[in-house]
């Protein structure tokens, strides 16, 4: 599909997100786009998809100018879209799941069945049509939302952000994947911040930056440096940790946690882990493999079958999810839609979630909300989080300004320990240098941090220790001084290091 956008428009209340913005997309190609946070990436395609109507431009596929009043016209002529957050029904089967709302293709029955596996023959998807799609980890989600597209006939393929929840290996059955896509002719467009995946599966390249488009580069030229300067003009960050702040007071002691699912399975076996003040230590797993337990049971927000948890001496165990906050537990959770922000709330509301019961945002046993929107504005100014005001809601911002924006609430008011996931997923290579110095910068007052990333280049720099957590136990540990992404990336999956 050969698509050209000309001069498209969009503002919002007090935003003008995609201005004067032109792009070309070429049959046969994976096309990236990139830019800083809240640069209109989404916006863009959103339009292209037919979710968003623009305020002005135009559209022009294959020749022909179109005007999309839903995604059902943007379907109807080849375009498909994978979304930042996956769309699925978890209680339905991948059948049921890519059948769902396509009836009128194939029906539902054997006819239906035997096209979805005709496509899982020809890209290589290992989907069983039959699983509940609850049972699947992302890397296979994720194979579910593309099948579903390609089963609707999709000639150009979307995918806003698909390698943020991949680790490594993952990501790289996902390129072998667009490849094979694009050698049959279509088109791929491909939004994402790693910059090196990028250069590595682009064959064209466009970049946004504050609503426009500012360029194109060649990737078989550029290089990361070059990129992140046409991005946000700034020098590529890197995630080292200077000097050493470790000192040898626990802050947190997992003591033999085990936890066993209502069908008997073990989540958790036998894990022991210490954290002490000042100290980064750093879990790396294959999605899947018992981390979200693992946080979960810290938080009081499952309770572990066997063993013991003490924060800075006391027993936590059995506290509920308000009484660890109300300890000093930061938590930047791996999903912030669904445990981080309330997404048509305010952001000054958001401020308040989850610290219900600390000062500075209440008054005695009264919520305060004066404290609450000025320390939510001192949170935009800190962490750059790009938004008109704090009473603009959650929804309204992109997704890496949502993030930036919970790693700064879950860092307020001095936490003694921080259990972060993915802390740095979705933002630009800018805003993940801030972050990076802002944990950095706690750790060195005596901040005690579990990191949790699929992002093996920041585990790596940033903890002070590597554990790595396969089916639900503790396997290896590392020296992050001594050990390559490769090393990790082997031990994680069980093989020989
Ligand atoms: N529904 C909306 N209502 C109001 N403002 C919006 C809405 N959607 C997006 N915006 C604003 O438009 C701008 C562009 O947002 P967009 O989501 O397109 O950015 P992005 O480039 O995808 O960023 P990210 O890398 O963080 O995902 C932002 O300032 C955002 O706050
Ligand atoms: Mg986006």
């Amino acid at each position: 599909m050969h698509v050209e956008l000309r001069g498209i428009e969009k503002r919002f209340p007090g935003v003008v997100a995609n201005h004067d913005v032109d792009l070309t997309i070429r049959p046969g190609a994976v096309h990236a786009l990139i830019g800083e946070n809240g640069a209109g990436k989404s916006t863009l395609m959103k339009i292209l998809y037919g979710v968003q109507a623009p305020d002005g431009g135009t559209i022009v596929v294959d020749g022909e100018e179109r005007r999309f009043a839903s995604p059902t016209d943007a379907i109807d002529i080849g375009i498909g879209m994978v979304f930042q957050h996956f769309m699925l029904a978890d209680n339905l089967t991948v059948l049921e799941n890519v059948v769902l709302g396509a009836e009128k293709l194939h029906g539902i029955g054997e006819k239906a069945r035997s096209q979805v596996r005709e496509i899982c023959e020809a890209y290589g998807f290992d989907l069983d049509p039959d699983a509940l799609v609850a049972t699947l980890g992302v890397a296979a989600r994720q194979r579910v939302e593309i099948l579903k597209v390609l089963y609707r006939g999709a000639t150009l393929i979307i995918l806003d952000e698909p390698t943020a929840v991949l680790v490594p290996q993952e990501v790289q059955a996902l390129f072998a994947n667009l490849r094979d896509l694009v050698a049959s002719g279509r088109s791929v467009l491909f939004i994402s911040h790693k910059l090196d995946e990028v250069l590595e599966i682009a064959d064209d390249i466009t970049v946004m930056r504050r609503g426009t488009t500012v360029g194109t580069a060649d990737p078989r030229t550029a290089t990361k440096q070059e990129l992140a300067e046409l991005m946000v003009g700034a020098e590529l960050p890197s995630p080292e940790l200077g000097e050493d702040t470790v000192t040898d007071v626990p802050i947190l002691t997992l003591s033999g946690i085990g936890l066993t699912s209502d069908t008997g399975r073990r989540l958790l076996d036998d894990v022991d882990l210490t954290v002490h003040r000042g100290e980064i230590v750093g879990i790396a797993g294959v999605e899947g493999n018992g981390q979200t337990e693992l946080v979960e049971v810290i938080m009081g927000m499952r309770r572990a079958t066997s063993g013991a948890i003490t924060l800075a001496e006391e027993d936590i165990t059995r506290l509920s999810t308000r009484k660890v906050r109300e300890r000093g537990v930061g938590f930047i959770p791996e999903d912030r839609h669904r445990h981080g922000v309330v997404l048509d709330f305010p952001l000054w509301e958001n401020r308040i979630l989850g610290h219900q019961t600390t000062r500075r945002v209440t008054r005695g046993p009264l919520l305060n909300p004066g404290g609450a929107r000025a320390d939510a504005e001192r949170i935009i100014a800190d962490y750059d989080v790009r938004t008109p005001s704090v009473h603009t809601s959650a929804r309204a911002l992109s997704g890496g300004n949502q993030q930036k924006f919970i790693v700064g609430r879950e860092m307020s008011g001095e936490p003694v320990l921080l259990l972060a996931s993915h802390p740095t997923r979705g933002v630009d290579v800018g805003a993940q240098a801030a972050i990076w110095d802002h944990i950095r910068r706690a750790r060195h007052d005596g901040l005690g941090v579990l990191l949790i990333s699929a992002d093996l280049d920041e585990l790596i720099g940033l903890s002070d220790r590597l554990e790595v957590i396969l089916r639900g136990r503790i396997t290896a540990h590392f020296d992050p001084d001594h050990v390559t992404a490769q090393e990790l990336g082997t031990a994680m999956t069980g093989g020989a290091a």
